[in-house]
């Protein structure tokens, strides 16, 4: 018996994707190539809220934080929690499907290097069994093995061939996928499976200006992504990274970024220290941008890292004048 149902996007002319009983309907979607918006991928954003029109859609009653009571109330559900019982009609907002059409696809990777880049932090390069598809600041997830349980990492490289991924892994105390799998056993050869890609935190091609990125911990992994991709478009883009730690300790990839600026005149790589001086500049990233710049007009913004340095850094980016429509953000919020 067919488990599948028909959803038809309302307006659209991408016609209907199917969509299994026990499938939520975001992963039917990005998987038949049709994007929808979409961030965490667990519920908590909001960001991929569509309506829906008519049939039966299977959803857990979110928090009023991420769907208002008038929303649930006009239909609106969580493409990326719900599940279909009946052939279906939903809308999403206005400009949706623009964004990367890559298909969601779950793939094996194979660990060719795991290297201890600094204090409780790893970089894993891992080698396809197919080529994936992915923007410049997209993120993939891991399955912790012996489980049901995912975790979500940004790739480092560029999408290139789609053969490889490189990860910035930061460990978290007590974390099922750092403590019980990555930082314990993990090694070179051993198999991932990958499912991916996922987000809307994107390198933006349209922008042709400079960038600021605005990095905290293993945030700079979508940041150095973003950036190569940049500069394989235009070797000669401006663009100034911040990278904001605590401690000289929990910096990495100083060599790459003092080698690129060294080589690219147009970069600029300023690592920043909030708990100590000896190296780079002392302070928070938002902080020591503000320093540096009386005027963010005609530049755009890439932000990761944890909330409270995201949200900072977006108000130092307005502070000094940049448009609210090229600030790009992604928080991570480490799940043990
Ligand atoms: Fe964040 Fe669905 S709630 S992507």
């Amino acid at each position: 018996m067919d488990r599948t149902h028909a959803i038809e996007v309302a307006g659209s002319a991408t016609g209907s994707v199917r969509c299994a009983d026990d499938q939520r309907l975001l992963d039917a979607f990005l998987r038949n190539g049709v994007y929808l918006p979409n961030s965490c991928n667990q519920g908590t954003c909001g960001t991929c809220k569509v309506k829906v029109l008519g049939g039966i859609v299977d959803a857990p009653t979110p928090s009023e934080t991420v769907l208002s009571i008038d929303e649930q109330t006009a239909g609106y559900v969580l493409a990326c929690q719900s599940t279909p019982r009946s052939d279906a009609r939903i809308e999403v907002p206005l400009g949706a499907a623009d964004g990367p059409q890559h298909r969601l696809r779950d793939v094996t990777g194979t660990v060719r290097a795991i290297d201890t880049v600094a204090d409780d932090t790893l970089a894993v390069d891992v080698e396809l069994d197919s080529p994936l598809e992915f923007s410049a600041g997209q993120y993939v997830e891991l399955t912790v093995p012996g489980t049901d349980q995912v975790r979500q990492y940004s790739m480092a490289n560029p999408p290139g061939d789609g053969r490889s991924l490189e990860f910035h892994i930061r460990r978290v105390d007590g974390g099922l996928a750092t403590d019980g799998w990555i930082f314990d056993s993990l090694a070179h050869g051993h198999t991932i499976d990958i499912r991916g890609p996922w987000g809307d935190f994107l390198h933006d091609p349209g922008h042709e200006g400079p960038l600021i990125l605005l990095a905290g911990g293993t945030g700079l992994a979508p940041l150095k992504s973003i950036a190569r991709h940049a500069l394989d478009l235009d070797p000669d883009r401006e663009i100034h990274l911040y990278h904001g730690v605590r401690r000289a300790g929990d910096l990495y990839d100083v060599e790459f970024w003092e080698a690129l600026a060294a080589e690219r005149p147009g970069v600029h790589y300023t690592p920043c220290l909030s708990r100590e001086d000896g190296f780079g500049r002392h302070g928070y990233v938002g902080d020591v941008l503000l320093d540096d710049f009386a005027s963010l007009r005609g530049y755009s913004a890439y932000l990761c890292g944890p909330p409270a340095m995201v949200d900072a850094g977006v108000k130092a980016c307005k502070r000094r004048r940049m448009a609210g429509r090229l600030i790009h953000r992604e928080k991570y919020t480490p799940v043990r």
